[in-house]
């Protein structure tokens, strides 16, 4: 938590929930470029603070991992960006391997896990890092944390971006390394996305409501 508070530069994490209103004031809250100003409420965390952040978490990773080759396992689709960031920041040799799940939820609920791609490395007695974007219910990490154990892995941590601990339901399931801790916002960017949209902002900001309220799963989804 207090690491977080340190690294992250963002004054609303640590244990404090606030709603989205007095987390995106507009004094304190950078404004939203006007392309997605229709569908974007606010902005959570800037691209200067993700670079920021990604740069000391790699430095954590680095200093936990130092003179081994790690096997980097990334969940599809929601990492690519931040995994890219992270990556190039982590002076260790290593491989980089993908994990495909998917999850046929309604709208912003997350609903059942669906493998899209099995792992192809062999991780068998080496050291894993297991990054995903956003750990939320914990459910997408209760899946995969088993079935990546049972490889039997010399060492198993697991890398967020972002950590929604109000909204955990699977409560054994925690990361290693966080990002950032947010409060129960949907937020999109930097990856993250609301019906496969979105990913390609440079920043994690907030959706506005309207926008998952009136989606229709006709929508190509
Ligand atoms: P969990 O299984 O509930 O922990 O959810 C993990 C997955 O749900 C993430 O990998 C995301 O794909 C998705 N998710 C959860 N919260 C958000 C959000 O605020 N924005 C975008 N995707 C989210
Ligand atoms: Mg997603």
């Amino acid at each position: 938590m207090k690491t977080n508070m340190e690294n992250g530069g963002l004054k609303m994490v640590g244990r404090v929930h606030q709603s989205p209103s007095s987390i995106l004031n507009p004094q304190s809250s950078p404004r939203v470029p006007s392309r997605w100003r229709k569908e974007v409420e606010g902005v959570l965390i800037t691209d200067a603070q993700l670079a920021r952040r990604v740069k000391s978490l790699a430095r954590e990773i680095e200093k936990d991992f130092r003179g081994r080759e790690l096997v980097v396992v990334s969940l599809l689709n929601g990492t690519v960006i931040f995994l890219a960031d992270l990556i190039r920041q982590l002076n260790l040799p290593l491989r980089l391997d993908f994990i495909g799940v998917s999850s046929y939820g309604s709208g912003t609920e997350s609903g059942e896990l669906v493998f899209t791609k099995e792992l192809r490395l062999d991780v068998r007695g080496r050291d894993v890092l297991l990054v995903d974007d956003i750990l939320d219910t914990g459910k997408t990490l209760g899946r995969v944390l088993p079935k990546l154990r049972a490889l039997q892995p010399r060492r198993l941590k697991t890398c967020v971006l972002l950590d929604k601990p109000s909204r955990r339901v699977e409560k054994k399931v925690r990361a290693d390394y966080v990002g950032f801790e947010i409060p129960d916002v949907f937020v999109v960017g930097y990856g993250l996305d609301f019906a496969e949209r979105y990913r390609n902002l440079p920043f994690v900001g907030v959706l506005r409501p309207q926008i998952y309220k009136t989606f229709s799963t006709a929508d190509g989804h």
